[in-house]
């Protein structure tokens, strides 16, 4: 109820202001801070992003929250503090881990994603579902993304925390980034209520070049426009910036979004071996198919004279296969 609500709202503004102290006042924050420094946090960013640190230990929070007067079983069900297993107490739920607070539209924290720093899995602990946190609506970064998505008229998402960050670093103020669940419906229709294009900027690994090819249809019944912005050789943004520098995954990258056309054909070849004749003789029915479901002839005569000028094939041929691909549909 509001009352909850109300309070569970300020044991996580509490929360995250200890785990801001912790990392960057305190000697057990310090390798937390390094490895932060090694990820390219600078302070600006750090403090932007109000990253913290949960020590490692069984009841820093659990004392705190006490302290202050919060209710331990409503912590329990806000996702702060776990009950023992023998039901004697509590214990903080998370210990050891980098933490990244989540804000609601409003920008108050409701929820919290902890990445651990070494092998420790999982690599992620993010609170669970809540009075105040739920996954399947709420995007990452969303309240302070918002402005600049209605000035841009455009919105970039992404898979995780860091990609976001970086990406912040390098200008792209307009991300914003699903936490560890596919996008939903909700999460589409919250975009499109800020605006009507998103850039699909997905970890270029299998994974996420798979996810991206689904997130074309929730965004487009959302009413989205929506582009893909390839990473390629595996890389995420995150990665990527780190390699390659802000510039070139700002110009190449989010500026060098392709259509979901292009991407499909893109996708389509994955796994096809074109020095194969059978493969590039399947590959090619496979996209001019996919070419002849476009309901514009001008669009389709771009993608045909790209295949066409790329496998010799001329553009005569490619659309009398595509005039076929027509007549059967009717
Ligand atoms: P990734 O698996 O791509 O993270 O998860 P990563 O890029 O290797 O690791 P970092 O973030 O650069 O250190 C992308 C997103 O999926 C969610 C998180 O929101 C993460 O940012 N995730 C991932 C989880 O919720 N739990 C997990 O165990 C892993
Ligand atoms: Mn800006
Ligand atoms: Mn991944
Ligand atoms: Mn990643
Ligand atoms: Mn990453």
């Amino acid at each position: 109820d509001q009352q909850e609500r109300g309070e569970l709202l300020k044991a996580y503004e509490l929360v995250a202001r200890v785990y801001r102290s912790i990392l960057m006042n305190t000697a057990q924050g310090r390798d937390a801070l390094s490895y932060l420094r090694t990820r390219g946090m600078s302070d600006e960013l750090l403090e932007t992003f109000q990253i913290g640190y949960a020590p490692n230990m069984w009841d820093a929070l659990v004392k705190q929250l006490e302290k202050s007067g919060f209710k331990l079983p409503l912590m329990d069900q806000g996702g702060l503090v776990s009950a023992k297993s023998d039901g004697q107490g509590y214990v903080d739920k998370f210990r050891d881990r980098v933490m990244i607070p989540i804000h609601d539209a409003k920008g108050r924290v409701i929820a919290f994603g902890g990445r651990a720093m070494g092998d420790v899995q999982p690599k992620y602990l993010n609170s669970p579902e809540s009075l105040l946190f739920h996954k399947s609506r709420s995007l990452y970064n969303l309240h302070r993304a918002r402005a600049e998505i209605r000035k841009r008229e455009q919105a970039v998402l992404f898979e995780g925390y860091f990609d976001v960050i970086r990406a912040w670093d390098a200008g792209v103020h307009h991300g914003v980034a699903t936490m560890g669940t596919a996008l939903t419906k909700e999460h589409a229709e919250a975009l499109k209520r800020l605006t009507g294009e998103v850039v699909v900027c997905y970890d270029g690994d299998n994974a996420g070049q798979a996810a991206a090819y689904k997130s074309i249809a929730i965004l487009e019944q959302a009413g989205l426009s929506v582009k893909i912005a390839m990473l390629e050789g595996g890389k995420d943004p995150d990665e990527y910036i780190a390699a390659y520098g802000k510039d070139r995954f700002v110009r190449e990258i989010i500026e060098g979004a392709v259509t979901t056309t292009k991407f499909r054909l893109v996708y389509a070849r994955r796994n096809v071996r074109l020095q194969d004749e059978a493969d590039r003789l399947r590959y090619l029915r496979g996209a001019v198919k996919l070419i002849s479901e476009l309901a514009s002839p001008i669009e389709r005569e771009h993608y045909l004279r790209d295949l066409s000028s790329e496998f010799g094939i001329s553009i005569e041929t490619l659309k009398q296969d595509v005039a076929q691909h027509l007549l059967r549909k009717e």
